[in-house]
């Protein structure tokens, strides 16, 4: 029987009140379909980087990457200024284990309102892939004090090592700051190449490309140069370059058109906020994290510590992330299942039964009983 070990981080805020939910209906897929998993949970996140000014304690990328999966669930707390807890966790993680291929499906789900008018009969199944090591993400940036920046700033990314040597000098003196974007082809191509076969497992004729190259022709004119390379041998499916403020247009106003979107990394990170936000809400999406070792899987929202303890928390995107995970651990049938549970569930559910986010009234741990439910055949 197959057995798979999984790294849990529950976080911060509603983080653990939906990996909770997530992890039961992992436990309640695991008999059915002949797997055991085993998890073990980390404590990282704000309450942790408080007691111990530490965000990720030495040996936890070792600890961490003999797991198959990884479970984050948010990571973000008032206490804690901005950044640090996102860069040196959520994306530290990111980037320690190549995770370059981020996978956001954005589809209608039954009961779940859209606030955008389509045809009656039309539906709605967006995949975003994301290139999720690059482009502004580098975070080779500074200060310009006085008119003046001088950086030399380390790089490193599993595709490479190097460093970024910068000087700026403004006259008359200005205070300032920079920020620099890079592309590379090598990790242009591998996410570029994944995306046509996804797009191609998925029966699109046509990839959509977001870029921004009227504007910035430096860097998405090498996207764009790079992923037409892709292209050619994906003859099957049309590539499609889209300007990414035409379409966020077009997105908030026919999202049914869309298929499968690929972008660099900052566009992804908007682009699938606004796919979630024209279907069924954050609280239904889920993001697989891929790299060629430790993947991570964690929804799309954040740690939302407004409602954390109220029990208004909408389980849903990580139980759906659970079911990205198992279906790249090669557990496709409980992957399935599980997405189809969800599904019937929201069906089956009057309104009163359903998440706080979809205008319900059942708590998390009440959805996740519900979802438990439809897995085991008793809804
Ligand atoms: C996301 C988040 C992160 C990102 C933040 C928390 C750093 O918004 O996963 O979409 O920008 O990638
Ligand atoms: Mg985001």
């Amino acid at each position: 029987m197959p057995s798979y070990e999984i790294a849990v981080i529950p976080g911060d805020g509603i983080g653990p009140e939906v990996i909770r939910e997530a992890l039961r209906a992992l436990d309640a897929l695991a008999p059915r379909f002949g797997f055991t998993a085993r998890t073990k949970s980390y404590p990282f996140g704000a309450e942790h980087y408080l007691k111990t000014k530490e965000i990720l304690p030495p040996g936890a990328f070792d600890d961490l990457g003999a797991a198959q999966a990884l479970l984050l669930g948010a990571v973000g707390d008032p206490r804690v200024p901005h950044g640090p807890l996102e860069q040196g966790l959520l994306l530290a993680i990111r980037f320690r284990f190549d995770q370059y291929l981020n996978i956001r499906p954005a589809r209608t789900w039954p009961k779940a309102p859209i606030p955008v008018n389509i045809p009656e009969e039309a539906e709605i199944d967006i995949l975003v892939v994301r290139e999720n090591t690059e482009d502004f993400y580098m975070n080779l940036g500074g200060v310009v004090q006085a008119g003046k920046a001088r950086a030399d700033i380390p790089i490193e990314r599993g595709l490479y090592k190097g460093a970024a040597k910068v000087e700026v000098s403004l006259d008359p003196p200005a205070e300032g700051a920079f920020t620099l974007g890079l592309l590379t082809s090598p990790a242009t191509l591998r996410v570029a190449h994944k995306a046509f076969a996804l797009a191609e497992g998925r029966g699109e004729r046509v990839l959509h490309c977001a870029t921004k190259s009227n504007a910035l022709p430096h860097l998405y004119g090498f996207w764009d140069r790079t992923v037409a390379e892709a292209a050619v041998s994906h003859p099957e499916v049309k590539l499609r370059p889209i300007n990414v403020d035409n379409l966020a247009y077009q997105l908030s106003r026919s999202p049914q058109n869309y298929g499968l979107i690929l972008c660099p990394n900052l566009f992804g990170d908007i682009v699938s906020d606004l796919a979630a936000g024209v279907t069924g809400g954050l609280g239904l999406a889920a993001s697989a994290n891929i790299g060629e070792g430790l993947s991570m899987f964690e929804p799309v929202h954040g740690s939302a510590p407004d409602i954390a303890g109220t029990g208004k928390a909408n389980p849903l995107a990580a139980i759906l992330s659970v079911s990205l995970m198992l279906g790249h651990l090669g557990e496709k049938d409980a992957a399935l299942a599980l997405e189809e549970a969800v599904g019937l569930y929201l069906n089956k559910s009057p309104r009163g039964l359903l998440p706080y986010e979809l205008n319900g009234g059942a708590a998390c741990s009440k959805v996740g009983d519900l979802v438990v439910q439809a897995v085991e055949g008793r809804l």
